[in-house]
């Protein structure tokens, strides 16, 4: 399978843990009431446990509304888990009793994530909090050049700015304190495609030189698999399968991981072009979850025990976890057939 495409375990074994989400579950309370008086919950992370090592890119990926965003907060700390913990940092600090500077986040829009009042230089030294003037005019001159920006675009406002100089602010605000780990939610999504991959090419570069780790998220699944040395795909709240990015090209075992790859245009395996799986249906709600497996309902390959028990997420290998009853029952090679036949009769 992907065995031999494994990073060897002893050095990866000496990169220091920065993340260690243990079975972390964030519910949202509706503000209606059901017809029983109960008022709903939104299971948007419904029990994930990830780990990420220094230096490492840890992808979540998942279609809108699967909790990625969540997720994301509660690395952060901007939102606390219901149950469950987050530590981070390589002291593994409890994320909720304050991060520290410890971890900082890059979102898509970043004129909104700037103050229109501060100019570049302001705006990198505030991450610094109490650093002293000269120390702190000399981390901020680095921060602005370790992205690519001219020293003298530090004394303009964020209007001023294209939007990649804008989103490069961001990155070098989120850099500057040397935080373990960066969340990317969307970062490069509002950026056109030069740009995109410049920002991926700087981020790579940033990662290789300072150790950060970095969970990206985003809805290109070609920028994620490019800048991810591991990728979580996410249903409904869960993480169905785990897998080293390697894997993500041959490999993948849970039928949803699949017909997410199969969905990336212009992919190819052994020469013949991939047909896309069309699921059928939309993605139950997160504030029922269906019993049994919650991808059962638009799952081409499940039957009885897929909708009566909910399957585990176990291991495949050490580095590849899958939550599925009959992992690998949907190949991309198969899917092309299955396709055909199940929407012969539907568009
Ligand atoms: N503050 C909130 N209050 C209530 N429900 C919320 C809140 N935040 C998120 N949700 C719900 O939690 C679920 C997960 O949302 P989330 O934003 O994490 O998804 P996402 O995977 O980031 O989606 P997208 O790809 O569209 O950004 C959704 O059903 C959403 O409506
Ligand atoms: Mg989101």
């Amino acid at each position: 399978m992907t065995g031999e495409q494994k990073p060897s375990g002893i050095s990866e074994e000496r990169r220091p843990l920065v993340l260690d989400v243990r079975d972390s579950v964030k519910h949202f309370r509706m503000r209606r009431t059901s017809l029983t008086g109960k008022r709903p919950q939104v299971h948007a992370v419904d029990g994930i446990s990830v780990r990420l090592r220094a230096g490492r890119t840890l992808g979540l990926v998942g279609e809108s509304g699967c909790g990625k965003s969540t997720l994301g907060r509660l690395i952060t700390g901007l939102d606390a888990p219901t149950s469950g913990s987050v530590l981070v940092g390589a002291d593994q600090h409890d994320v909720t009793a304050g991060a520290g500077g410890k971890v900082q986040a890059v979102f898509q829009d970043p004129a909104s994530a700037l103050d229109p009042r501060m100019t570049v230089r302001a705006a990198i030294a505030e991450a610094l909090g109490g650093v002293a003037r000269p120390e702190r005019e000399r981390r901020v001159d680095e921060a602005l050049a370790a992205v690519g920006l001219p020293p003298e675009l530090g004394a303009r406002y964020p209007h001023q700015l294209s939007g990649g100089q804008q989103q490069r602010v961001c990155i070098a605000r989120a850099l500057v304190a040397g935080p373990d780990l960066i969340l990317l939610d969307e970062a490069v999504s509002s950026l056109d495609a030069s740009l995109q991959a410049q920002v991926l090419d700087l981020l790579e570069r940033l990662q290789r030189e300072t150790g950060t780790a970095y969970v990206f998220i985003s809805h290109d699944l070609r920028a994620v698999r490019r800048i991810s040395h591991a990728m979580a795909v996410m249903y409904l709240g869960q993480i169905v399968e785990e897998a080293p990015a390697e894997a993500f090209d041959r490999g993948l075992l849970h039928p949803y991981a699949v017909a997410l790859r199969s969905t990336e245009p212009g992919i190819f395996q052994g020469g013949s072009r991939i047909e896309r799986v069309v699921l059928r249906g939309e993605p139950p709600s997160a504030v029922d979850p269906p019993a049994g497996c919650r991808f059962a309902p638009r799952c081409p390959i499940a039957d009885d025990h897929c909708r009566r028990v909910a399957p585990e997420l176990v291991d495949v290998t050490t580095d590849h976890r899958v939550r599925c009853h009959k992992p690998g029952g949907l190949t991309l090679t198969t899917a092309a057939t299955t396709t055909v036949a199940d929407l012969g009769g539907e568009s």
